[in-house]
């Protein structure tokens, strides 16, 4: 495939940018074919425009101040989006909430890595909020993104198992590796298979996923559908 036949992402992004370093580390060792054609920021200052610039990728900075209110920005967001004409948005430590007419509009296009097994510790500060549960794993989710927050169909998850001596800071320092390798992962999922979003459920190749795909267990590095060991 020439790189112009490639089926387009576009990262939406407000910090670090290390998720989409990771994918385009995919798409650079070719475990993922496809092109990220745009990264946009809500923060000018994001290192991971600066990223992007690097690798070449043409990158755009939105600041939601610019805009009189939430509509007008969201409008901006689409514009801009729509002019790379991707499959997928893809959502890469965006930490604005997006309104229900953007969402809607997008809806089945629109992926996002949350830091934790949803459905529990939706929001903020996951990883603290697991060590004061008192659980015993942790770990990160790919999911469609819905009107409802980080409540949308969950594709894919990682987890591992918590340590007595572990604090929020080592517990986002262990999940981060495994979020680079599940979300490549995932989108090369979407990118090979026929993956549809119906009333909130997930189809694939036709088949509804009655529960997430587990990282290495159900999903490959590459994307493939592993059989499951539970049989289910
Ligand atoms: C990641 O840990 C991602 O899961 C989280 O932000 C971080 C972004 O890191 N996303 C959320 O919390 C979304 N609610 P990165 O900028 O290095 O990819």
């Amino acid at each position: 495939m020439s790189a112009g036949e490639l089926p387009r992402l576009v990262v939406l992004l407000s910090g670090r940018g290390s998720n989409f370093r990771a994918i385009q580390d995919a798409i650079e060792g070719g475990r993922l074919e496809a092109r990220i054609a745009a990264v946009i920021s809500d923060r000018p200052g994001a290192d991971g425009l600066a990223l992007a610039e690097q690798a070449g990728i043409d990158t755009v900075s939105l600041e939601r101040t610019r805009f009189p209110d939430r509509a007008a920005y969201e409008h901006a967001l689409e514009t801009a989006i729509a002019g790379f004409e991707p499959r997928y948005i893809v959502l890469a430590g965006f930490m604005r909430v997006l309104g229900d007419r953007f969402v809607n509009r997008h809806m089945g296009r629109l992926v996002n890595i949350h830091p934790s097994l949803l459905p529990r510790h939706r929001g903020l500060d996951t990883h603290r909020r697991v060590l004061e549960a008192g659980e015993g794993e942790h770990g990160a989710s790919v999911h469609f993104v819905t009107p409802a927050l980080d409540a949308g169909p969950v594709i894919s998850r990682v987890q591992f198992d918590v340590a007595t001596d572990d604090d929020p800071d080592r517990l986002a320092d262990r999940l981060l590796p495994l979020e680079h390798r599940l979300y490549p992962a995932t989108l090369a999922l979407l990118l090979t298979h026929q993956v549809e979003l119906r009333h909130e459920t997930i189809y694939i190749d036709e088949y509804p996923l009655e529960t997430p795909l587990e990282f290495e267990r159900d999903l490959s590095s590459d994307g493939r559908l592993l059989a499951r060991r539970d049989g289910g």
